[in-house]
């Protein structure tokens, strides 16, 4: 890849300009409720989500956050009041939660219950100890309705979590109240900070409404009470100092051994991963050679190329990153052909013959259409495609790196394909199909079904429908859109790609080797 050259140069600049943009999103996650809300909290003498992460994980270790941008573009504050990510506890990978009390009380919004659910999803999948970091008002009353019940999950999945043998934590540091209760009331172990944790089903005003009862914060739901009374917390803490100790001591003492496979040597790359800047076209109708990108990802950029002169429009081969061997499907010019869809099977069953995690890296318009390609079989082949990553049991990690439309999204392992991890580039964009191609094709259905009514077809309307459509079509088909809505685990840097791949292999690797599944039947 020429790097000095003026293309280069230009690619670069965009994705700079890019990532400016993305740093003041994460900056206004980072900010929790602004700063009257973090004040208050600090002059309540108490330490905010991030810090409480901070001093819980290891001192230096890195902490990859995932879904910082949920409920980017809806009504709630981007971030949904919750802090979720992998960090290392005591040497132990664990997934933690923290709620943004500086966020409306830290309630839970429906964005904040999909952030939730994942979490407890990843800890699940990839057999990773959950520590919950609890003080939050509950569910968001205005919006109960769409979290009242599918909330429940959350309780479910934390007995779940306990009966996969898997350790679940709860360090309460404030408010815990009415299903809130629930997090301790399911979690494994509990530890309650003094004065501070107030965990009851129903606070002092509601006991007298329902049953006349006069009571205080303390006898119904404080540290001390559940300490020596009810049992519900096993450690009581002196501050939050003291919880976040004890719970890494809890972590310590809980022994934990990864199940899966160990890295082997790791060899960092030939070519600086700072070269990834320039690697994306502005355009993304402009292909470019994902080679590059593995070069710049895999260890010592050596790749294995599998059937490099066949369906040469997805490249498939074999390669290592920080020491984990992995089976790479990247898409080269975009469309995907019969051939490309016949490789990717094949090299899905081989990586499933040789227990080997798959990495996707998206760069996809979809299955090409046509007559010739039709009568060619491009559904059966595609089909057979999608039908291999549906039923793969090895671990799968996604990057959409450009674009990602259409059922290619499907067959690169799209979110609905249930990857263990999805990072997008602030580059990428998915939809159907392009904005374009979507209001042309609304247009013209428009102006057939006004000819069959014998109608007149009002062309100015149509010009106007179609402009609208395309911004429409365009604005939620950008990274910040779709991470809001939790489609993918977060919108990194290029440069971090590496870094957030390897901590996702050393995640997976916590669980046992996955069993060997089966294939649906194939159409070949
Ligand atoms: N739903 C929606 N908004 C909520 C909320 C909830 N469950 N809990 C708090 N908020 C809002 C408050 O209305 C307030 O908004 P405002 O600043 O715009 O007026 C903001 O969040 C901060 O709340 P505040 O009460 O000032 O914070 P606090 O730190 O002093 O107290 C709580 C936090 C959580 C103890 C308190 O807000 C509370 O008791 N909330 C209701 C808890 C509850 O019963 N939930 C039902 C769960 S099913």
């Amino acid at each position: 890849m020429d790097t000095v050259g003026e293309e280069y140069l230009r690619r670069r600049e965009s994705m700079l300009a890019k990532l400016e943009e993305l740093a003041d999103e994460h900056a206004k996650a980072v900010a929790g409720g602004g700063e009257k809300y973090v004040e208050r909290h600090r002059k309540r003498g108490k330490l905010l989500a991030r810090e409480r992460i901070e001093l819980l994980i290891d001192p230096d270790s890195p902490f990859l956050e995932l879904s910082p941008l949920a409920a980017w573009g809806s009504e709630f504050p981007v971030g949904a009041s919750v802090v979720t990510g992998i960090g290392v506890i005591e040497g132990v990978e664990c997934v933690i939660t923290a709620n943004d009390p500086t966020v409306r009380g830290g309630s839970s919004n429906p964005w904040t219950l999909r952030k939730t659910l994942r979490a407890a999803d990843i800890a699940l999948k990839n057999r990773l100890p959950y520590v919950n970091l609890v003080e939050s008002g509950g569910a968001d009353l205005p919006t109960q309705k769409e979290i009242f019940i599918p909330g429940g999950r959350i309780f479910r999945d934390l007995t779940r979590l306990s009966a996969a043998g898997i350790p679940t934590i709860a360090l309460v540091f404030g408010n815990s109240t009415a299903g809130g209760a629930y997090v301790p009331g399911m979690s494994d172990y509990v530890v309650m900070v003094r004065e501070r944790a107030k965990v009851f089903l129903g606070g002092p005003p509601l006991v007298k409404m329902a049953t006349g009862e006069e009571s205080d914060d303390e006898s119904l739901g404080g540290a001390e009470m559940h300490a020596r009374t009810s049992g519900l917390a096993d450690y009581l803490a002196e501050d939050e100092h003291d919880a976040l100790r004890l719970g890494r001591s809890i972590v310590r003492s809980l022994r934990w051994r990864k199940l899966g496979n160990a890295p082997l040597a790791v060899r960092e790359p030939r070519y600086p991963a700072d070269e990834l800047l320039g690697i994306i076209p502005e355009d993304l109708k402009v292909p470019f050679d994902p080679r590059e990108v593995i070069a710049r990802i895999v260890d010592a950029s050596e790749f294995e190329e599998f059937k490099p002169l066949y369906g040469s429009s997805l490249v498939t081969g074999w390669a290592r990153l920080h020491g984990y061997p992995i089976g790479i499907l990247a898409n080269a010019r975009g469309v995907l052909f019969s051939e490309e869809s016949q490789k990717a099977t094949q090299f899905i069953q081989l990586a499933n013959q040789s227990r080997t995690p798959l990495l996707f890296l998206q760069n996809t318009t979809g299955y090409m259409v046509g007559k010739d390609y039709e009568q060619g079989g491009i559904i059966k082949h595609g089909a057979m495609m999608i039908n291999a990553v549906s039923n793969s049991t090895v671990p799968h990690l996604t990057v959409t790196m450009g674009a990602s439309y259409g059922a290619g999204n499907y067959g690169m392992c799209g979110r609905a394909y249930d990857p263990r991890f999805l990072f997008t580039w602030p580059s990428a964009k998915s939809a159907v199909m392009g904005p374009a191609q979507l209001a042309g094709v609304l247009s013209i259905v428009g102006r057939a079904a006004a000819q069959a009514r014998g109608q007149v077809y009002d062309e100015e309307g149509d010009a106007a429908m179609r402009a609208m459509v395309e911004a429409q079509i365009e604005a939620e088909s950008l990274p910040f859109f779709l991470s809001g809505r939790l489609y993918d685990d977060g919108v990194i840097d290029p440069r971090d790609t590496r870094t957030v791949l390897g901590i996702c292999l050393s995640a997976v690797n916590s669980a046992a080797e996955p069993a060997e599944g089966r294939f649906g039947v194939f159409r070949p």
